[in-house]
């Protein structure tokens, strides 16, 4: 059994504040920083890039968890990797030679995941699961933070659980979108262990004691 993880989203934080933001986390019980890239084009927003990623790195001092919301991100993963990222998570449905792009990112230095949006399937990852150091489940529609968590996620979990356990991997489960302390237990019991967590954590009064919460809920 994985332990439980808890990724609180930088989309959700205060750029004009953003090095208070990255210490409150550093500070924090949270276990990695989840970042968002955006173009544009794979989904309909455009969030930033290398020059921030590398401004949170600088300050950070837990690992960089990287997700890309972009066309062809095989084109830009060495850079990711030189500004800081430690796992980069692609989308299944953003690269056409998956396993090309997987190794490119572990090339690099870096562990790799795939992505699934909403209602992508499971089962495309049946060759490619023991490859991933980690699959991320979206619960929303990717491109936003703020949105309501679907409730479909829950039996993709228990799936995507069953695959994983069956084939004797430890492959991490994470969870992003709409994850609060109302869905984060039932998660849990579905078979997830790493959760991406923005709004609830930055829009909450004391950011450190939501990202307690958080973690006692998903390890209670
Ligand atoms: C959305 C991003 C999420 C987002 C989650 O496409 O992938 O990581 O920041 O935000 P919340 O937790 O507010 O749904
Ligand atoms: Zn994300």
């Amino acid at each position: 059994m994985n332990s439980k993880l808890i990724a609180p989203s930088i989309l959700a934080a205060d750029f004009g504040n953003l090095q208070r933001d990255v210490e409150m986390v550093n500070n924090s019980d949270a276990d990695w920083f989840h970042i968002d890239v955006m173009d544009g084009h794979f989904v309909p927003n455009i969030s930033y890039g290398m020059p921030v990623i590398q401004a949170i790195k600088k300050h950070a001092t837990k690992p960089l968890d990287v997700h890309l919301m972009i066309e062809k991100p095989e084109r830009y993963i060495e850079e990711f990797v030189k500004v800081g990222a430690n796992i980069i998570t692609v989308h299944y449905e953003s690269t056409v030679h998956l396993h090309r792009t997987l190794t490119q990112i572990e090339n690099a230095g870096c562990k790799a995941g795939v992505v699934l949006n909403l209602t992508t399937p499971v089962s495309v990852l049946e060759d490619i699961l023991p490859k991933c150091f980690m699959v991320l489940l979206m619960s929303i529609n990717p491109g936003f933070g703020g949105q309501k968590f679907e409730d479909i996620t829950y039996n993709r979990v228990k799936k995507l659980r069953k695959m994983v356990d069956e084939r004797g991997l430890n492959t991490r489960i994470e969870i992003d979108g709409g994850v609060t302390n109302k869905n984060i237990k039932a998660l849990v019991e579905a078979g997830a262990d790493t959760f991406v967590a923005g709004s609830y954590i930055f829009k909450s009064e004391n950011q450190t004691a939501t990202i307690k919460d958080l973690r006692a809920l998903a390890n209670s």
